[in-house]
């Protein structure tokens, strides 16, 4: 966004939980057009007097605990950050006028597809039909986003978009996850048979149907952002392999999740027909520079697995 709108101050309020990472930031900090606020959506206090003196008209909630093994083990912050932290926003909004709120949701709210029917899709008229703590959470939010539309006229948009992977992912999700653990030659855990079905987005080309409904969407929408790429996990796991020159043998068969969605894939036609989007980059391509990305920056990673996260890392897997 600071590379397309020069003009447009952007001002990021995170609260830095272990998911965040200033480092990430650390080619921005010192452009005059961006602005670091450390502290959490759902404190009003914060966030009340952040907007009374900032005064944004454009609000995009990119905030929320995300990972759905994390919210089997412990529900309860991803309520609070994604429900509530939702609403604080959006009163915040209304108190102090917005020309947009844009809610950044995920196509699991609405459930999953069998894997025996390719032909059906996801559209913005599919029901809500949620399988985890997490995808429930955003659900709520969603619904909480169209309530404010309908009762307090609050200029919103939503968008629902597939599993993303690039630069800067958390090495939980399942790309950075088996990046990082292959470079390391440690075991990749696949859940269950890796049979299951996700639908795959470069996170630029999110990023730019982002841009375009901000701009262009029409108030009160859902757009779903997916670019048509179903992929079996054990396929991704394959090629992630592949390209590190790493042995199949990494591949270690775990336990598989609770609840375990089974296939998400995404109708973009919606946002394509309205407002023109297409995803920009390829699988092929979109991994091959993933990988890359991950290979030129070993310290942002190695940071993170080396800390905290390590902790949760065998809680969860029991493997080491
Ligand atoms: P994930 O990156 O957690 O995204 P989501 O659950 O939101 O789709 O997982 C993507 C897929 O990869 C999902 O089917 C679960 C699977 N998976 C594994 O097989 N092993 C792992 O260690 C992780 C993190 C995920």
């Amino acid at each position: 966004m600071l590379k397309q709108y020069t003009e447009y101050k952007i001002i990021c309020l995170d609260a830095l939980t272990y998911a965040g990472n200033m480092e990430t930031l650390s080619d921005v900090l010192d452009n005059p057009q961006f602005m670091f606020v450390k502290g959490d959506i759902a404190d009003q206090v914060i966030v009340f007097s952040l907007f009374e003196q900032e005064k944004p008209d454009i609000v995009v909630n990119f905030a929320a605990e995300s990972h759905v093994d994390r919210s089997i083990d412990n529900p309860r912050i991803f309520l609070e950050t994604n429900i509530i932290g939702t609403q604080v926003l959006m009163d915040a909004c209304r108190k102090y006028g917005i020309k947009r709120f844009h809610q950044v949701s995920t196509d699991e709210v609405y459930g999953d597809l069998p894997l025996d029917r390719p032909d059906l899709f996801f559209t913005e008229d599919t029901p809500l039909h949620t399988s985890s703590p997490y995808s429930a959470s955003k659900a709520s939010a969603d619904l909480l986003v169209l309530a404010y539309y309908r009762t307090f006229k609050l200029p919103v948009t939503i968008s629902r978009c597939s599993n993303n992977y690039g630069p800067y992912q958390f090495p939980e999700k399942l790309i950075p996850l088996m990046i990082t653990r292959a470079l390391a030659d440690q075991p990749l855990p696949v859940y269950g048979n890796g049979e299951n079905v996700r639908d795959w987005l470069y996170v630029e080309d999110h990023c730019s149907a982002i841009d375009l409904i901000i701009h262009k969407g029409r108030e009160g929408e859902v757009y779903n952002i997916g670019g048509h790429n179903e992929k079996t996990n054990l396929e991704v796991v394959k090629t992630i392999l592949r390209v590190l020159n790493k042995p199949e043998s990494l591949i270690t068969y775990v336990k598989d999740r609770p609840g375990h969605d089974l296939r998400y894939a995404i109708d973009p036609s919606k946002i394509h027909n309205e407002l023109g989007w297409l995803p920009a980059t390829k699988f092929d391509e979109g991994i091959k520079k993933t990988i890359e990305w991950y290979l030129d920056n070993k310290p942002w990673w190695e940071h993170i697995v080396n800390g905290e996260y390590r902790d949760y890392y065998d809680k969860m897997y029991s493997i080491k």
